[in-house]
């Protein structure tokens, strides 16, 4: 039963706009800016992305990325992903962009904003996909360079809502980032961290204590700590949960094994999201689809799914409003035709 999941007014909360890099658009970008690909065909890049866990992803991941040079290219790859959003009805979106993996290769941060948030201006104008951007510090390199980049985006900051924290999360604890989310939090930024995806439970009570973030990216690792559990659902910390992404990176032998339904049972404020969807096998609307069917969600549990999303948005009231009630219409079934 897919509970019409189609229709279902959708917010996602966790994706990685160099994620959403499908390989024929990868392709088509290598050649026309003169970058060789380790692949000979856009079969070949498929079958490359079997992952025995994070690593192994974000190495393929990074060299994906090296054939985005030109402010249209990170047009192009938003505006790809704004469509399948529309496809999916995802109603608003908020982007993870990771700037380092591009001014790192000499691309300057204001081509690869720009490019991004023209599109989601499109975005909004054609498509009525409202949008935020979360910019992520890459916690395999240092706290300086991350706090050099965060001085790189203040000229951009309107365009900015929060700042974020990804890539390979064992061995890099949030503490070594305290004095760039201070920073950040001093400037204005809201501020969310990958935790917990494959880190231990210490990792999120990390990022809520020391880094004061506002939801937790994964967070599915705190089942190991029953107390942790309990604080989340009390305090209600949104967790952006990614089904597909934790099967495909070996988080879960198989999505019948998610701890979704459990965490949703616990009360904790679970959202589900597509984090790398060009990697992972899916957008927003399959790891819904495949999360219900594998974990017998029922439509009330599918709807607090969704609203889960709108109130762990960072939109204002009014625009958590207007989607609350888009929901609201979603629940009450379709309007017959005249
Ligand atoms: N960067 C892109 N996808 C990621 C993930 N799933 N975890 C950490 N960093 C990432
Ligand atoms: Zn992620």
């Amino acid at each position: 039963m897919d509970h019409d999941i189609d229709r279902l007014p959708k917010v996602e909360l966790h994706i990685h706009i160099e994620g959403s890099l499908e390989p024929e658009l990868m392709f088509a970008m290598a050649e026309r800016n003169g970058v060789a690909l380790p692949y000979a065909s856009v079969e070949d890049v498929r079958r490359a992305y079997e992952f025995s866990d994070l690593q192994s992803f974000l190495d393929i991941y990074y060299a994906g990325a090296r054939v985005l040079l030109t402010e249209q290219d990170f047009y192009d790859m938003t505006w790809a992903y704004l469509e399948r959003c529309r496809n999916d009805n995802v109603r608003h979106t908020e982007i993870f962009f990771d700037p380092q993996t591009h001014t790192d290769r000499g691309v300057a941060f204001e081509t690869v904003i720009d490019g991004i948030s023209r599109a989601l201006s499109d975005g909004e104008r054609l498509l009525g996909i409202s949008s935020r951007l979360i910019l992520c510090f890459l916690r395999h390199l240092s706290a300086e360079a991350a706090m050099a980049t965060l001085e790189q985006a203040l000229p951009f900051g309107d365009r900015i809502a929060a700042v974020g924290l990804d890539s390979s999360e064992t061995g890099h604890p949030p503490a070594k980032f305290r004095a760039v989310f201070d920073r950040a939090r001093a400037v204005g930024f809201a501020s969310v961290a990958h935790a917990g995806e494959e880190g231990p439970p210490d990792y999120i009570r990390q990022a809520l204590d020391l880094l004061k973030v506002r939801r937790i990216d994964h967070g599915v690792q705190c089942v190991r700590d029953p107390d942790l559990v309990r604080r989340l659902a009390d305090e209600q910390i949104p967790l952006t949960v990614c089904p597909l992404s934790n099967v495909k990176l070996c988080v879960f032998d198989r999505i019948e094994d998610h701890n979704l339904k459990q965490l949703l049972g616990a009360g904790v404020c679970v959202t589900v999201n597509s984090d790398d969807p060009a990697y992972f096998g899916g957008y927003i609307g399959r790891n819904f689809r495949a999360t219900a069917r594998a974990l017998d969600l029922d439509r009330t549990e599918i709807e607090q799914l969704a609203r889960n999303a709108v109130t762990a948005s960072f939109l204002d009231a009014a625009g958590k409003q207007r989607l609350h009630a888009e929901i609201d219409r979603w629940r009450a079934g379709p309007v017959p035709e005249a």
